[in-house]
């Protein structure tokens, strides 16, 4: 049975600034995601809170949302069968560090912080990440 969903992936400032952006796009489409549609912003430092809001109480908190607000990034809804748990799992760890072999961030990913792209973690949230980038 299939089990069509959608989900927010977010190229990050690092790899936006790397000119990374056609070369990531193509591991979502080469591992079967259809881009429903995408958009190119900067965040304000207080938008970049908003959208992290769930880490709010974490200590790294400040300096996650002072980054995804220091350059542009391309927000995108990524459509496929089972999209949440495939998109982390092309996406790889967290940590670049840690994560395998042929994942975004094994490949791109600088540091914990600089990981290249974010993706929603649950079905809940990425309806909630979706509708913060894509309703009007
Ligand atoms: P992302 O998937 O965008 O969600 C929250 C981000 O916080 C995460 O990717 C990391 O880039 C960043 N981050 C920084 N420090 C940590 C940490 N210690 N644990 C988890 N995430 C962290």
């Amino acid at each position: 049975m299939s089990n069509l969903e959608k989900t927010l992936s977010i190229i990050k400032p690092d790899a936006v600034e790397r000119k990374l952006e056609n070369e990531i796009k193509n591991c979502f489409i080469n591992s079967g995601f259809v881009i429903e549609k995408e958009k190119k912003i900067q965040l304000s430092k207080e938008e970049a809170e908003d959208f992290y809001k769930v880490h709010q109480t974490k200590p790294f908190y400040n300096d996650l949302c002072e980054y995804l607000s220091s350059g542009p990034i391309i927000v995108m809804i990524l459509k496929k069968d089972n999209a949440i748990t495939d998109n982390r799992k092309l996406m790889g760890a967290t940590d670049p560090k840690k994560s395998e072999e042929g994942t975004i961030r094994k490949k791109y990913g600088i540091s914990i912080d600089k990981n290249s792209v974010h993706g929603s973690d649950s079905l809940e949230n990425a309806k909630i990440e979706i509708d913060f980038f894509f309703k009007n």
